[in-house]
């Protein structure tokens, strides 16, 4: 046996023998290294006699290239040996169903916002973005709360630091923003945004809610004007048909004023445990705009009319879905967000 097929013969043994990388470079280092073995053994070709030369520079050329290939080949099979034992420790089993992701969703109120944006966007309306924060004379005084006003304890609100600056209770000051804006411009625009209110957290009221304001402004508009819109509105949001009935009620802003119910959606007004057995659900107030107030925009009342009407999109919510306590919509859980697909 030759010292070269001897060589091979060893090289070939231990490299089966390496069982980690660690043992793999080992035996690199030792056989094909810079100063390893079959280095050593293709230098020894400038020793020898001239005419041994070539048949053992063959033969060493030869060595070295079947080491090198089973260097590669042992490494690949270390390799795919590790890979198989982590895929075999890991337990994958491909068959099993894939982990769907979550997926978000829109929150109730926000869909309950877009339907009524949707049903009044047709109707011609302009959506008019008013502050939140905004001051005691927009907030009451102009929408004829003067100050010590009876009606302004059903709104108490959160203050801020600088005087008569407040969260606004209700989206009605920005009647007379628009109004201000628009004059002398006929008016058609809901104003949806939050409110505060500085009362106890119950399962019928919030802290902070939505509300969307209507009001339209012109030449000739009559209380038919608002229930032809009330109309045409409930009949989108609520099915065809809809009965509405018009309350007398009172707000310092509109005269006169109403409050709107609708035929119970849930028992189509025969009574039952949403409509509290009265057949009706309440859905807003409105009223035709109080002469002060259209003065306070900027409109001569005896040359312009105009309605207003404001509704709580929470409520809406509740009436649709029977929901019935308002501290869900606010209270990030998602068993309640994930019901509105
Ligand atoms: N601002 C009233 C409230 O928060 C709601 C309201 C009633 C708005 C009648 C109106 C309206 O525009 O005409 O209680």
């Amino acid at each position: 046996m030759t010292d070269l097929t001897q060589l091979q013969l060893q090289a070939e043994a231990e490299l089966g023998a390496a069982q980690d990388d660690a043992a793999l470079e080992t035996w690199r280092i030792k056989y094909l290294g810079r100063k390893g073995l079959v280095p050593a053994a293709v230098a020894k070709i400038a020793v020898l006699p001239p005419q041994e030369r070539a048949a053992y520079g063959q033969a060493v050329n030869q060595l070295k290239q079947t080491v090198q290939n089973a260097f590669i080949d042992r490494q690949q099979a270390l390799h795919d040996a590790s890979l198989a034992a982590e895929l075999a420790a890991e337990g994958i089993d491909v068959t099993l169903p894939g982990r769907r992701p979550q997926v978000g969703r829109m929150h109730p109120i926000s869909r309950t916002l877009r339907d009524i944006y949707a049903s009044f966007g047709r109707m011609g309306f302009q959506i008019y973005t008013a502050r939140d924060v905004e001051t005691d004379e927009y907030n009451f005084q102009l929408l004829n709360f003067p100050k010590g006003h009876p009606a302004r304890e059903m709104q108490d609100t959160f203050h801020t630091t600088v005087e008569d600056v407040l969260l606004r209770t209700h989206t009605s000051p920005g009647q007379i923003r628009a109004m201000r804006d628009y004059h002398p411009e006929p008016i058609r625009v809901i104003l949806p945004g939050k409110c505060h209110r500085y009362e106890q957290v119950t399962a019928r009221s919030e802290m902070m809610f939505y509300q969307v304001e209507g009001l339209a402004v012109g030449r000739a508009i009559t209380f038919a004007d608002l229930k032809g819109t009330l109309q045409a509105f409930a009949d989108e949001m609520f099915g065809q048909g809809r009965k509405l009935r018009f309350r007398c009620s009172h707000f310092p802003f509109t005269e006169p004023s109403a409050e709107v119910d609708i035929d119970c959606i849930i028992c189509g007004g025969g009574g039952c445990r949403v409509c509290k057995y009265t057949g009706w659900l309440e859905i807003l107030g409105c009223g035709m705009v109080h002469p002060t107030v259209l003065r306070n925009g900027g409109y001569d009342p005896d040359l312009y009319t105009g309605y207003a009407f404001g509704m709580g999109p929470e409520r809406i919510t509740m009436l649709r879905h029977a929901i019935d306590d308002i501290r869900y919509f606010y209270s990030n859980d998602i068993r309640f967000l994930e019901q509105f697909a």
